[in-house]
């Protein structure tokens, strides 16, 4: 049940918690620096970027992190990736009587569990590609050896950063995916989905919502592909771009009316205590949108390109939404375009290679986001895949394309690739 909300004043925030490491964060960080906070800001474990605007803190599991919270007073936490969520660290803090944004376990489950995400929407006739569930490598191979030929959608129900879902072009390619994914059996405890190809572009419809109204987000596009090549490996987001605006009020108004309300609602009818952002990745299909697939949390990189184009205090937002507060029923439109590039390590998605120095110029209207970097005494250093995300800034599309893609040139990162085609002929 909704419990009845007493909103707390700003003036009762002791400090300002970001939760995660990646660019996501960071900007969220530089959201709320914008509106100048008045606390002392903190981030776990943040990263050599998010050092600049906050005091990173060496807590990873949410046992740490709910030890190092208890101690501080009123906190404002703002959880950023997914698995915090899915363990179950907002329920935790919000019972330590922090104000959190993020939503309790079970609503994370959207995510975290594609079968769980799949049967909601049946449910609720909300549309979305047909399914089936297999929950053991022999089964799903005789699927594949009896049924089908390509392309074929595999994903693995459970979490997997993005890079648990392969379409594949044949029934070879699918017999391979599962057999590498096989070598661990753990894939199978909440199994894996079959799905319909759907077809057609792809838009990230982000809301913020308290689990009874939502308010939209700026609509945005992102490229999960590693390359431009449509066969490339999906990653968790290789570049993005805000506002889209290929979509008609149309759309709009049938994503509205047939997803974002319908499912609201039945997050609402299902008691799911939800304060946060709900992110529904959507395919235009000739029969309409159809859900790809539910985020309980901002995506990454899309937010790297809604936070800066969007002209709102960031911090009353998260410190009412954390209460079940909406300050507004619509945000105003943003007047700015935004184009993200991400920077990756060679390697990446499968094995990234770290340890490359990056050395940084900046040039004007551009932002840079951190992601899996560090300090090596002066040097700065890639730690993982995604490294940084190079943000443009612009009237128009083009512009802040142009500007993202004159700030990639002015980072020297060897070993690093990024995609050329971000925002290109829109
Ligand atoms: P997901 O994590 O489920 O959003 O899947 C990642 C990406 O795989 C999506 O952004 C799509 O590009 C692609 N994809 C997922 N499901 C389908 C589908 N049913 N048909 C075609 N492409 C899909
Ligand atoms: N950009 C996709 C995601 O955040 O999952």
């Amino acid at each position: 049940m909704h419990e009845e909300i007493t909103p707390l004043p700003l003036s009762r925030m002791t400090a300002i918690l970001v939760v995660g490491s990646g660019a996501r964060e960071h900007a969220i960080l530089w959201g709320m620096a914008q509106s100048a906070p008045l606390v002392p800001m903190y981030a776990a474990p943040g990263n050599a970027g998010i050092e600049s605007l906050a005091t990173c803190l060496p807590l990873h599991s949410p046992s740490e992190i709910a030890a190092w919270a208890k101690e501080r007073g009123c906190l404002l936490v703002v959880i950023g990736p997914e698995m915090p969520l899915a363990e179950g660290l907002a329920d935790r803090l919000r019972e330590q009587g922090h104000v959190v944004v993020g939503p309790s376990s079970q609503a994370a489950q959207l995510e975290s569990s594609k079968v769980f995400a799949k049967t909601f929407m049946d449910r609720y006739q909300i549309p979305t590609a047909q399914w089936q569930w297999f929950q053991d490598y022999d089964t799903l191979r005789h699927y594949l050896m009896r049924e089908e030929t390509g392309p074929l959608v595999i994903k693995q129900s459970r979490l997997a950063q993005g890079k648990g879902v392969v379409v594949a072009r044949d029934r070879q390619e699918a017999l391979a995916t599962i057999t590498d994914w096989s070598t661990d059996m753990t894939v199978y405890d909440d199994g894996i989905i079959m799905e319909e190809c759907l077809h057609g572009r792809e838009v990230s419809v982000h809301v913020l919502t308290n689990g009874k109204d939502y308010v939209w987000l700026p609509l945005a596009q992102d490229y999960k592909r590693l390359s431009a090549d449509s066969h490339s490996p999906n990653t968790g987001g290789m570049g993005a771009y805000a506002p889209v605006d290929w979509l008609s009020p149309w759309d709009r108004q049938i994503i509205d009316e047939k997803i974002l309300r319908p499912v609201v609602d039945a997050i609402a009818k299902e008691h799911m205590l939800y304060r946060g952002i709900l992110y529904v990745g959507l395919m235009m299909t000739a029969e309409g949108p159809k859900v790809l697939e539910f985020n309980v949390r901002l995506g990454d990189p899309e937010t790297q390109v809604l936070i800066p184009i969007m002209n709102i205090p960031w911090t009353k937002w998260w410190w009412a939404l954390g209460q079940g507060l909406l300050l507004q029923r619509q945000l105003p439109t943003p007047n700015q375009a935004a184009v993200a590039v991400v920077m990756a390590s060679d390697g990446y998605p499968k094995r990234p290679v770290t340890g490359q120095s990056i050395d940084i110029r900046q040039v004007p209207e551009s932002l840079i986001f951190h992601a899996a970097t560090a300090h090596q005494g002066e040097r700065l250093i890639a730690q993982g895949g995604r490294v940084l995300t190079i943000v443009g800034l612009g009237d128009i599309l083009k512009t802040a394309r142009e500007r993202s893609y004159q700030q990639v040139g002015a980072i020297d990162f060897p070993q690093s690739q990024h995609r050329s085609d971000i925002a290109e002929n829109i």
